[in-house]
């Protein structure tokens, strides 16, 4: 395995159990739910990952575009949604065909990191070109330069003993410093930006941003930002 692509493409060990994964992508459905401005709004998911709880989102909006690179991701979302007629799985490529202003909404959550510069200069070029007037977009867990290891794993151990899966996070942390998934960390490395450098992106872009007090996921040390069309 030798990208990020294939590697999510793959079966992996990042959620450490069924528990952790569930309450993952509940969270996260929440949390993007929340930002849905209204019951009429579009919106795109992008990087969406396993989305399982994605109903939750389809819910509070007029209709819900998951959008992937994995191929092995996008089916099991297509079957498990398949009979929910508000929620759409697309490719990437798929994304890049839509009209302008297609969107109300655009979260991508944990994917910015996966991103080499040239790839996010052209989501963030993709997402202006997808929100309508009035809309957002929200770029979340974005990792700091100076944030180390150890805060992955104490926001984790929080997030399990505040979930009832502590003992499984245990295991899972041994397995995971032992994975492909660490070995490609250091191999490809990972995309990271300060505060400041992420809002001048945003601003070269064409956004008026600003990052919000908390991040979307479980680690605060992480960073979110919401930025609208300028
Ligand atoms: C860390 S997971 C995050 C999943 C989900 N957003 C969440 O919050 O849990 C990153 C996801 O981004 C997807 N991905 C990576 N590069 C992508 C790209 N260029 N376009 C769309 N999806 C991509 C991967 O396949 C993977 O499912």
């Amino acid at each position: 395995m030798t990208t990020w692509r294939e590697f999510w493409d793959n079966p992996h060990s990042i959620y450490v159990n069924d528990r952790h994964k569930d309450v993952h992508y509940r969270d996260i459905a929440e949390a993007i739910a929340a930002f849905v401005p209204s019951l009429d709004a579009r919106v795109l998911d992008h990087g969406c990952g396993e989305a399982i709880h994605a109903d939750i989102v389809a819910n509070a909006a007029r209709s819900l575009y998951l959008c992937d690179a994995a191929p092995s991701v996008r089916a099991a979302i297509a079957t498990r949604f398949a009979a929910e007629p508000k929620i759409k799985v697309l490719t990437p490529e798929d994304v890049e065909r839509l009209p302008d202003a297609s969107f109300d909404l655009i979260v991508a959550n944990s994917l910015v990191q996966y991103l080499n510069a040239d790839e996010l200069t052209r989501a963030l070029a993709l997402w202006r070109r997808l929100l309508a007037p009035g809309g957002a977009l929200i770029v979340a867990d974005i990792i700091p330069p100076d944030l180390g290891p150890a805060s992955d794993v104490i926001a984790l151990m929080r997030y399990a003993a505040a979930n009832g899966f502590l003992l499984a996070a245990l295991v899972g942390l041994a397995r995971t410093a032992l994975s492909p998934y660490r070995r490609l960390r250091n191999e490809l490395g990972i995309a990271r930006y300060g505060e400041a450098e992420f809002l001048q992106r945003l601003r070269t872009a064409g956004f008026a941003a600003q990052r919000l007090s908390r991040n979307l996921e479980h680690n605060p040390a992480r960073m979110t930002f919401r930025a609208r069309v300028a």
